[in-house]
């Protein structure tokens, strides 16, 4: 198994360790970002990935090689430290840059491990909101470990450890998981959108090209009946309410 570690933290410390502490728990071969080393410049609102493309980002060429490596990997190993009760500026810079994925979602089999330290507070909160993040990019299934290093001398590793072989045995499972209703009335509303009768160029291209306007989600996930009329019925709310 391929495992991509996004390192949202601008130092090796304490979500650091944690992240090498899960790791003990997790087989396979890994592969590091550290968005400190990236160098992304900020995210100057052009819109142009979501309205044209995000090949006409200007920052491309240091935000795609990241993607293709999230594309490539099995398992995605995804962390922040609580800065200001949020991600980092690092991280948030990079969900900026790849906020066309909330109109083209594309990762409906990916699993995510998600690590988040704070020193006393909001690592649920923001643990919540990568959570949110990735499902929008489409991501199947998503673990959290959350940890408050304040008062703590040694890492507290039995929690880790748990939540790390789970998300591994997962990985390695290939189990595909059914969708919440939230991600369907997502995938929903943006098909609406690029089927409207003035849809974004960069929507209405990717939905008709991938073939995702003709399925109830991702033909990859398989939805149970009462998904499936309820997938329908946002499709047809959806239609109503943008025209
Ligand atoms: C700029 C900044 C903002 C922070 N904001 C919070 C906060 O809102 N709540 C909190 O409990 N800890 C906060 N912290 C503490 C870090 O979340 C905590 O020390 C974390 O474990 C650091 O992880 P790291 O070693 O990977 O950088 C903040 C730290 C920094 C540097």
């Amino acid at each position: 198994m391929k495992y991509l570690i996004i390192n949202g933290s601008p130092r090796k410390k304490n979500t650091w360790k944690i992240v090498k502490q899960a790791q003990k728990s997790i087989e396979g071969d890994f592969e590091e970002v550290h968005l400190i080393a990236q160098n992304i410049p900020i995210c100057i609102g052009c819109m142009n990935c979501m309205m044209e493309g995000e090949e006409n980002c200007p920052h491309f060429s240091k935000v795609n090689p990241i993607i293709e490596k999230i594309k490539e990997c099995d398992g995605l190993i995804i962390t922040s430290p609580v800065y200001a009760m949020n991600v980092t500026g690092l991280l948030k810079n990079f969900f900026d840059h790849t906020a066309y994925f909330y109109h083209r979602p594309e990762f409906f089999t990916k699993k995510a491990l998600i690590v988040v330290s704070t020193a006393g507070a909001g690592q649920k909160k923001v643990a919540n909101y990568i959570d949110e993040t990735l499902r929008h990019w489409g991501f199947n299934k998503n673990y959290k470990i959350t940890y408050a290093c304040g008062g703590k001398d040694t890492l507290e590793t039995k929690g880790i450890d748990k939540t790390a072989k789970k998300f591994s045995d997962d990985v390695k499972s290939r189990k595909i998981h059914s969708p919440k209703f939230m991600d369907i009335l997502y995938f929903e509303v943006w098909k609406a959108m690029a089927t409207s009768s003035d849809p974004i160029k960069a929507d209405k291209e990717f939905w008709f090209s991938s073939g995702l306007v003709n399925y109830d989600f991702s033909p990859k996930v398989k939805l149970n009946p009462i998904k499936k009329a309820f997938s329908k019925l946002m499709y047809f709310i959806m239609k109503r309410a943008i025209k």
